[in-house]
């Protein structure tokens, strides 16, 4: 596949209560207030931007670049009708060399939890994954300590494949474990298949 010819434009997608929509420098403010909460540095094991200036570069090497440089994408999530940044998420580590896998991360603020939103905006970029990117397989890594992460990619249908010791760091950059859950395109097409209207 051609990755600049296939998605020549930022992929919009559309569900029943949101938008993810393209990010763009100027949810760079909102991006800083937000990825300094308590709740999402503790979900994602980051540290939080130090200043408005370290929040602008890490937008644009996580966000704004990572669809320049087609290694991935990553949606700003908003509810219809708002057009307000809630959220975030999208794949990564979609290397050339292996395309048919990608990690996913995502970040939801906190005072929409609890409503089955994640679990509508990942069902519509997995689709995508599978459909558009071509992918075969994609990767969640999840600290033990996340357990609403954890239930939310075991209602997704995604398998736990194990615990990937000291894999990475937690927010004060000490060695921290990750579960490793994945879905395969076969596990994919298992899931979907109760949902897809029946033809003929
Ligand atoms: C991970 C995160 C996105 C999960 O958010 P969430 O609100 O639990 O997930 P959803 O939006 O899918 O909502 C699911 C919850 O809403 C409930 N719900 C209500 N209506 C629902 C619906 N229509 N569909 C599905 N679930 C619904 C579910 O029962 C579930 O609650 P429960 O887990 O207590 O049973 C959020 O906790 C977060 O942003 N954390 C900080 C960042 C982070 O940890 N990122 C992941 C790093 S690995």
């Amino acid at each position: 596949m051609n990755r600049k010819t296939a998605f020549r434009e930022f992929p919009e997608i559309r569900t029943k209560r949101l938008i993810l929509r393209q990010p763009t420098m100027k949810d760079a403010e909102w991006y800083f207030g937000y990825f300094s909460r308590p709740e999402i540095v503790w979900g994602g094991g980051q540290p939080g931007p130090k200043d408005m200036k370290a929040a602008r570069e890490e937008f644009r090497e996580y966000l704004t670049d990572l669809y320049r440089t087609r290694r991935g994408f990553r949606w700003i999530i908003t509810l219809k009708g708002e057009g307000k940044p809630i959220g975030t998420l999208g794949f990564y580590k979609w290397a050339p060399s292996a395309s048919f896998q990608a990690e996913m991360g995502y970040d939801l603020m906190k005072e929409h939890w609890g409503k089955g939103i994640m679990t509508e905006a990942m069902n519509a970029v997995i689709d995508f994954g599978f459909e558009k990117m071509k992918l075969n397989r994609i990767e969640v890594y999840i600290m033990p300590r996340n357990k609403r992460s954890i239930r939310l990619v075991k209602r997704l249908g995604l398998k736990r494949e194990g615990l990937l010791r000291q894999r990475y760091f937690d927010e004060f950059g000490n060695f921290a474990d990750d579960i490793l859950f994945s879905m395969l395109k076969s596990d994919w097409e298992e899931v979907r298949r109760p949902r897809r209207p029946k033809t003929g």
